[in-house]
């Protein structure tokens, strides 16, 4: 959960690393650094805590301090906790080492080992300072080849794994008699873990040697050098033609824009580069406050592209060509297995109920860090659908490869192209979710969801369970989709309104039954994620029987002490069973804030807090009732002065486990 970007090329490194590290902060944002490397060969570090703001001020000092200032072994800022280990040439950065450093890498962090401090940012040092790694994963067996080292003699300045490479890196770059990409190879050999690198090295100017297993990494070409990064994002506006490396493979990346790789053994290897789809304008907000309003207000052309091309009017059938299973074989399927995290998870509860009732095929759906330890039934007749909008969640590759251990036909539905998953599962589903930015999923989940339907269809029409006129009719619903989610998000006067009536809610009970609860779990995951509020999801026939003593009877008395209680309404069959729910937490004392279809007039009898959704089939309602519960977490969080695109805490793709 950790950002690299490394450069090296023709023009000055650092707007190409700041770049790049504003672009990947989603992915972890405790602290920041770079190491910027001239020509002669000076390698220089600089590194904050906090965001890449904070590193960027730093620049800017260096860049303001008076040549004098610069003079000693330190940076120009004396803030550093603790003198960080210089190199042979070293002077700190100065302006000069930001106007001639031409190769580089750089890092913002999301602490694994070691807190959020200036020592433990990367870039790490081996003793020399010759020897600069950034790191995003965790090597597992740090422990023991840290003890070994200082065995060795050597010296560490951070509680980092990643340092104990950057000192391996040493001790095999003398062994390798200088050869920098062997030293790389053979410290790798030696790492258990996951791990995506990048390594400069003080004596060989204009060269970076990079390498991931189990965590992220795109290499690519610019116009004046060679790239690489954790994530598209860093890269978009350089280049849009990328390589992907297997895990050990290693890049050999040069200033003249040259890029060579390796095997695990050292033998070449050529790989296909592919071509990113997405723009530099989906890496932009567009005008938008924050990441996330953005991305809820591209849900109605996410669902339009997630469906497009999916349905035949002709034959009245749903088509998945790109799925690797003949009817035979999907005739032949006697279990599902949904594994998945997060929000991923929930839209997996979705697809579960909806292949259930549609296909009449047992589906189950597995957090997928408890999956992996239960010692599940797996066999060559279950089909395992792996979500993952990130493609690189730990938890959830693992299960992959468990799965497909034991024989599964495993199916990944992911939004990234090239991410770990689409290399482990037999068959990849894309969802058209384009680049999604803020931590907290919306349209990724909505496009999940919405994909997770139409294979629900298609599942049942192969196995013969649906009519067409059932699966057409179920379509062109969907095709109304992106016109009624314009709808809310053109009138979220209602939302706002509910919203405020929360501000001050420290806690939040969500109820709804059927895919209602499930709508209500992705709702207060929204909620806690982004706001901080304690926020509960229960099925409605559940809080009788133990959480409605969370309701604070003084709300009875005193309107500020009401429980806010979000409770999905729309009409469904369980509807009446919902209003008498809603009475339940009322009479206790409960703010009830409904999200009811429009035109219900009957709730409103009951509170004034009504959302109203457009009428939809009810399997279609998450994709409409999802839209105003991120609005509403939204605007929860901003009346607590959250970041909503970077929560703390989080990161955007969890790659340790
Ligand atoms: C969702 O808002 C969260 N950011 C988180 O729960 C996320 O869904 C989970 O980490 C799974 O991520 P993935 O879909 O990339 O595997």
């Amino acid at each position: 959960m950790c950002g690299i970007v490394a450069f090296t090329g023709t023009s000055s490194t650092v707007p190409v690393l700041l770049n790049g590290l504003r672009r990947l902060e989603y992915r972890g944002y405790d602290s920041a650094g770079l190491a910027l490397q001239t020509r002669d060969g000076s390698l220089e570090i600089l590194k904050r805590a906090g965001k890449v703001a904070e590193l960027e001020q730093a620049l800017e000092e260096a860049e303001d301090a008076r040549p004098a200032e610069n003079s000693g072994a330190q940076p120009a800022d004396q803030s550093t906790s603790q003198p960080a280990r210089c190199g042979r040439h070293t002077q700190g950065v100065t302006r000069n080492t930001i106007a001639e450093a031409t190769t580089g890498i750089g890092h913002t962090r999301w602490a694994t080992h070691g807190v959020p401090s200036e020592d433990n940012a990367h870039p790490q040092l081996d003793c020399s300072g010759s020897i600069a790694v950034v790191h995003n994963g965790i090597i597992e067996n740090y422990a023991a080849l840290r003890a070994e080292l200082l065995e060795r003699g050597h010296r560490f300045i951070s509680q980092t794994d990643t340092e104990v490479v950057a000192h391996l890196i040493e001790e095999e770059y003398a062994a390798a008699h200088g050869d920098l990409v062997l030293a790389v190879r053979t410290t790798v050999a030696r790492l258990s873990g996951s791990f995506a690198l990048a390594v400069c090295h003080a004596d060989e100017p204009g060269m970076l040697v990079v390498t991931r297993c189990d965590s992220p990494l795109v290499v690519g070409r610019t116009k004046n050098g060679a790239i690489a990064a954790s994530d598209t994002p860093a890269l978009i506006e350089y280049t849009r033609e990328v390589y992907y490396l297997d895990d050990r493979d290693l890049a050999v990346l040069r200033e003249n824009g040259s890029l060579q790789f390796f095997d695990p053994a050292g033998s070449a290897i050529f790989p296909t580069p592919v071509t990113i789809e997405w723009t530099l304008e989906d890496a932009e907000r567009g005008g938008y406050p924050d990441f996330m309003l953005k991305e809820i207000h591209e849900q109605p052309r996410v669902i339009r592209d997630t469906i497009a091309g999916r349905y035949n009017a002709d034959t009245r059938r749903i088509s998945f060509d790109d799925v690797a299973l003949s009817p035979r074989e999907l005739k032949q399927i006697e279990r599902v297995i949904i594994v998945a995290c997060g929000t991923s998870y929930h839209a997996g509860l979705i697809g579960r109920d909806l292949m259930e009732t549609w296909a009449r095929v047992p589906v189950e759906t597995a957090v997928a860090s408890e999956f992996r330890y239960r010692n599940p039934l797996v066999t060559p007749a279950t089909l395992v659908i792996a979500i993952s909008q990130s493609g690189e969640t730990a938890d959830t590759l693992e299960a992959v490869k468990l799965a497909r251990l034991a024989g599964a036909h495993v199916l990944a539905i992911t939004n990234v192209v090239g991410s770990r998953i689409t290399m482990e599962a037999n068959t990849v589903l894309y969802i058209k979710a384009h680049l999604e930015i803020a931590v907290a999923a919306t349209k990724s989940f909505l496009a999940q969801v919405a994909l997770l339907t139409l294979f629900a269809l298609y599942l049942s029409q192969e196995r013969g369970q649906l009519e067409s006129n059932v699966v057409s009719e179920i379509y062109a619903a969907m095709e109304q989709l992106p016109r009624q989610i314009d709808g809310i998000l053109e009138d979220t006067g209602s939302i706002i309104s509910c919203a405020s009536e929360c501000g001050d809610a420290q806690t939040a009970l969500f109820i709804g039954r059927g895919v209602g609860a499930t709508i209500c779990y992705e709702g207060a995951l929204k909620l806690k994620e982004i706001s901080y509020v304690h926020a509960e999801a229960f099925s409605a026939g559940e809080i009788k029987h133990g959480p409605i003593a969370l309701i604070d009877p003084e709300g009875l008395t005193d309107p500020r002490a009401q429980t806010p209680v979000v409770a999905m309404v729309c009409k469904s069959v369980t509807y009446d069973k919902m209003l008498s729910n809603i009475e339940e937490v009322l009479a206790r004392g409960a703010k009830v804030i409904a999200v009811a279809t429009a035109g219900d007039t009957r709730i409103a009898e009951l509170t004034p807090h009504v959302i109203s959704i457009p009428e939809v089939p009810e399997c279609l309602s998450p994709l409409v009732a999802s839209v105003p519960l991120q609005l509403f977490a939204r605007h929860i969080a901003l009346l607590h002065g959250a970041n909503v695109d970077q929560p703390r805490n989080l990161a955007k793709s969890v790659t340790v486990e």
